[in-house]
């Protein structure tokens, strides 16, 4: 059994970027062809084996709570149409795991937002999915970092080599190569440096396994980039904490298929991405961009 058993997926932030679709419903409902990002999320947290899900919410938790919900009246109807198939996909995603919620307040950072999970998480490890990435159940990665945390103790993240002109974009992680050729150590991080600074390649992506030294950390964190409570700075001081205190920070590396949902324009070509390799909808959507693509103008 793992030590890993509960998962937090802070759904709190304004989603700027995103408006106006995101002024009433979190951006984590928006659909990705026709499932909200969060419910990719939290499937994938269970196929690693977590049941246990606490959302941190903000204004619009209403939204999440319903889609995690039974709809009785429309699972009344399509059982009445005989539409097994409809009602499967309705009432799947209020099966899936024990969903727990708290309120944010005030969006103060992603920092702020894992430091409201303390009291739920009490003194274990968890995990931290963020709705923005989107991981190509194909090619999961959760259940390794599960793995690398039970054996080595303190906190996991996940590394994606990225070309050096786009890692201004993301935290990244300065890192020194151990006997595992997935998992590096973390020796410092830094949360979007300009390209000349970064001191790897290595961009920092929405999945942690973190050790509960965390929280007595993020207390203690003072607003940083952009005036929010960042949660890679609290990283930053676990990469240097002792062992015996909880610190550590080893990253293990992603090669594998992942969307951003979070920015519109990769969210428009992670939907088109993911709809052609459907079954049900891609033969259709491919023939119809074969005959869309030449008529574009440059
Ligand atoms: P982002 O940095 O993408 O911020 O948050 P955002 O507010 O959601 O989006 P934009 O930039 O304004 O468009 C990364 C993750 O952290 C959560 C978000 O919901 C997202 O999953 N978050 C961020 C919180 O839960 N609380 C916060 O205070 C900030």
């Amino acid at each position: 059994m793992s030590a890993v058993r509960k998962a937090v997926v802070p759904a709190a932030g304004l989603g700027t970027r995103f408006l106006p679709a995101t002024k009433a419903t979190p951006k984590e409902m928006l659909p990705v062809v026709d499932k909200p990002a969060i419910q990719y999320v939290v499937e994938e947290a269970v196929s690693a084996g977590i049941d246990d899900v606490l959302f941190i919410t903000g204004r619009n938790k209403r939204a999440l709570e319903d889609h995690f919900d039974r709809n009785l009246e429309l699972e009344t109807v399509l059982r009445s149409k005989g539409d097994e198939e409809r009602l499967a996909l309705a009432s799947e995603s209020a099966d899936l795991a024990r969903i727990h919620y708290v309120r944010q307040g005030d969006p103060l950072g992603l920092g702020h937002a894992v430091l409201m999970a303390e009291n739920h998480v009490g003194p274990e490890p968890f995990a931290v999915l963020l709705g923005d990435d989107l991981i190509d159940p194909r090619d999961p990665i959760l259940e390794r970092m599960v793995q690398v945390r039970d054996e080595h103790g303190g906190s996991v993240i996940c590394l994606m080599e990225v070309p050096r002109a786009a890692i201004s974009l993301y935290g990244c992680a300065a890192v020194s190569a151990t006997t595992q050729a997935d998992v590096l150590d973390v020796t410092d991080l830094v949360e979007k440096p300009d390209a000349a600074d970064a001191p790897s390649t290595f961009a920092i992506i929405g999945r942690y396994v973190l050790d509960p030294a965390v929280f007595g950390i993020l207390r203690e964190t003072r607003p940083g980039r952009g005036g929010e409570i960042q949660l890679t700075d609290a990283l930053r001081v676990l990469a240097t904490t002792p062992p015996s205190a909880g610190g550590g920070v080893r990253g293990v590396v992603f090669r594998g298929r992942r969307y951003d949902t979070g920015d519109r324009l990769s969210y428009l070509q992670a939907v088109i991405r993911l709809a052609v390799e459907r079954d049900d909808l891609g033969p259709e959507l491919r023939t119809w961009l074969r005959e869309f693509v030449p008529t574009l103008t440059p």
